[in-house]
């Protein structure tokens, strides 16, 4: 059942850099970019078109999508919360938007300002919108396997929102355990309830390793088939909106996996490496990455 082949979806130059208090340029956001792409990542969530008084780090929209040197083959993605956020993005030729709803009332409300169902409504039209352009849409289901404010969240209440996305017309599903407090068993129930409604090649995990179980989450999805897994180069990250919420799983770390399981990514560990050093070094600190940290000191001996 474990894929031969998997793609890895970089966030960290969204879901890593929104999270930095410091603020980041535009050139070294590209410069990431740019450094992704040359280790083989063929899938870059690159920045959000949200509101700059909410997330101010991501601001520099635009410009950085302006910026970009694309090469073919690679997908670049874009955050959207609504038709306000899609039309600004659509000037900067996304070739996939990402739409973000929650599993929990709570963290809808505190995250994007409404109800779940609200959320979905104001999607149905940026899918529409997304499609008339053929420019496909992937869902992020916030806090799938737990929430900061609500705790426990069931996989029946994961699966009404996968539902309500599949009605709108979102073309992939993104399970997110946002406070990385899944654990493997629980992952694949809740992934289980994902593949009713949409095919195993429009399933992905977005884990964040808060706990430390990210690894042993994107395992055992490998073994029910999943092939898609967001990751954040150098472990950047966290969310806004979650206190204490880490970084995704290095991007590092998962590759260090994937290569020792003998499947296909693309990418190549040390051009990988030479990303993480980048961004760590701009932001004064080490990469949040086992992997990423032991390869660079093999390196400096
Ligand atoms: P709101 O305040 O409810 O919206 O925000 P509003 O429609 O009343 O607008 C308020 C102001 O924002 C207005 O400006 C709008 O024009 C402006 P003002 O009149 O006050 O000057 N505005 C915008 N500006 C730029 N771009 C836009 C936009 N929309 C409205 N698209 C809104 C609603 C969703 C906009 C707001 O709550 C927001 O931007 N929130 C940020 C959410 C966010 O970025 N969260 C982090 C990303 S999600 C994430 O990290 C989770 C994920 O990784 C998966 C996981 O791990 O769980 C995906
Ligand atoms: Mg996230």
């Amino acid at each position: 059942m474990i894929p031969a082949q998997v793609s890895l979806v970089d966030v960290g130059p969204r879901d890593g850099l929104q999270n930095e208090k410091q603020p980041v340029s535009a050139a070294h956001k590209i410069e990431l970019v740019h450094l992704l792409q040359a280790a083989g990542v063929r899938e870059i969530e690159v920045t959000s078109f949200v509101s700059p008084k909410w997330v101010p780090q991501m601001a520099d929209n635009a410009q950085v999508m302006a910026g970009l040197q694309r090469m073919s083959g690679v997908r670049y993605s874009v955050l959207v919360p609504n038709l306000k956020g899609f039309e600004a993005a659509l000037a900067s030729r996304p070739d996939e938007i990402v739409v973000f709803g929650a599993a929990s009332e709570a963290f809808s409300q505190r995250n994007i300002n409404c109800s779940i169902e609200e959320s979905v409504e104001r999607f149905r039209p940026v899918v529409e919108a997304a499609h008339a352009h053929r420019i496909k849409v992937r869902g992020a289901i916030s806090c799938s396997l737990g929430c900061p404010y609500q705790g426990e969240v069931t996989p029946d209440e994961v699966e009404r929102v996968v539902r309500l996305m599949r009605g709108i017309g979102v073309d992939h599903c993104g399970i997110a355990d946002t406070i990385g407090v899944g654990t493997p068993k629980r992952v694949q129930a809740v992934m289980e309830r994902a593949l009713r409604h949409y095919p195993i090649a429009e399933v992905s995990g977005h884990f964040h390793d808060t706990y430390g179980q990210a690894l042993a989450n994107i395992y055992a999805c490998l073994e029910i088939g999943i092939q898609t897994f967001d990751a954040s180069i150098a472990g950047l990250g966290g969310c806004p909106y979650a206190k204490g919420a880490t970084g995704n799983v290095a991007t590092e770390d998962v590759l260090f996996m994937l290569n020792g399981l003998g499947i296909e990514t693309g990418i190549d560990i040390d051009k990988l490496v030479d990303a993480a050093a980048f961004i760590s070094n701009l932001l004064g600190r080490k990469p949040v990455s086992r992997s990423g940290n032991a390869l660079l000191a093999k390196r400096a001996a």
